[in-house]
């Protein structure tokens, strides 16, 4: 018995001091000194024993089982120091580690340019008005003087809001004149930029929206040659002194006479290219003065007062000014495009 327990304690200690983890070693401590350990398995046969063996025997038993006891301590205890140490070096915070730098957001190109176009206008005296995008088709059509068999009126053109095409998502900018002009009397400056909606499939100059810049002005005595004064100033100003222009005559309902204006292809210089078509030219906005039947619906007299109007697109004029070749890419939101502008 002495030697059992002797080798008792020598395996004991040998597979204890080697314990990897807290449950092992609590599955030891168990089989050691349990209730049906092996110390205790021990103990219970010392009845057998010589009455003169006994205490020698007992106070081994002791001894082993004190041995053991202490030895599952200090495992434990270093168990514990390492599991610290560990969570100690996986927590670690390195205050001396330089902050992360937040990426700072830029605005989006055409953000840039409408800002612009907003400041050159209002440096020359307008005012920014606005209008609802899911308008009347009174105030989008009818009182700009468009007939009702007008293609645009098709469902395949506009987004109808209600079935008796009275409302719809507007497809200009231009019902803002008529809205100004109910609620103001001349004179009258005014820009009106927002989203417009069209049955577009999306190519490289399409979106289904899109936006546009409305410009109105309603004075006495202005003329065609105030319209292309203050549109040439436009685009002097947003695309350089040397900028050419082409105004072309054209055909608007609530405008008469009507002209596009068109802008010499920034990415051929002309030459012709895949951006404007072979053109050399990029038509970049319609205008007119505005139609007297326009003028008389709003309760302005034509006889006494003149205006001119125009309509540009925001992503054609984005376009030209980044030598950007596809729509699409304005509403892809993809960071390699959108980092490129400031
Ligand atoms: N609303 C026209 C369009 O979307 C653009 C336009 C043309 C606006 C002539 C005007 C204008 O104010 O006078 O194509």
């Amino acid at each position: 018995m002495r030697d059992t327990l002797e080798k008792l304690r020598v395996s004991a200690l040998g597979e204890l001091g080697a314990a990897g983890s807290a449950a092992e070693l609590e599955s030891l401590r168990v089989r050691y000194l349990g209730k049906k350990g092996e110390i205790t398995a021990i103990l219970r046969q010392m009845g057998s024993l010589d009455a003169a063996e006994r205490p020698a025997i007992g106070s081994l038993a002791n001894s082993v089982r004190t041995d053991i006891e202490n030895a599952v301590a200090s495992r434990s205890g270093a168990l514990d120091a390492a599991s610290l140490a560990d969570r100690l070096l996986r927590e670690r915070v390195d205050v001396t580690a330089p902050g992360k730098l937040a990426a700072i957001g830029r605005r989006h190109p055409m953000s840039i340019v409408l800002d612009e176009a907003r400041e050159i206008f209002i440096s020359m005296g307008f005012t920014v008005a606005e209008g609802p995008e899911v308008e009347l088709s009174l105030y989008d059509f009818d009182k700009l003087n468009i007939p009702p068999n007008h293609t645009v009126r098709e469902w395949s053109d506009t987004f109808y809001i209600t079935e008796d095409e009275s409302v719809h998502l507007r497809c200009q900018t231009s019902p803002v004149q008529v809205r100004y002009m109910e609620a103001h009397r001349p004179p009258v400056r005014i820009i009106s930029p927002g989203r417009v909606y069209r049955k577009d499939e999306a190519d490289a100059s399409h979106t289904p929206m899109f936006h546009q810049i409305e410009g109105l002005v309603v004075d006495r005595g202005i003329t065609l040659g105030d319209l292309k004064g203050t549109l040439d100033a436009l685009l002097r100003r947003l695309y350089g002194s040397d900028t050419k222009t082409r105004f072309r005559p054209h055909h608007f309902p609530f405008t008469e006479p009507s002209c596009e204006v068109d802008v010499r292809c920034a990415t051929c210089g002309g030459a012709g290219c895949h951006v404007c078509k072979g053109e050399g030219w990029l038509e970049l906005l319609g205008a007119g003065m505005v139609h007297p039947k326009v003028l008389a619906g709003v309760g302005i007299d034509p006889d006494e007062y003149s205006g001119f109007a125009f309509g540009v697109g925001v992503e054609r004029m984005t376009m030209l000014r980044y030598g950007i070749d596809d729509a699409r890419l304005l509403y892809e939101n993809d960071l390699r495009f959108l980092r490129q502008f400031m």
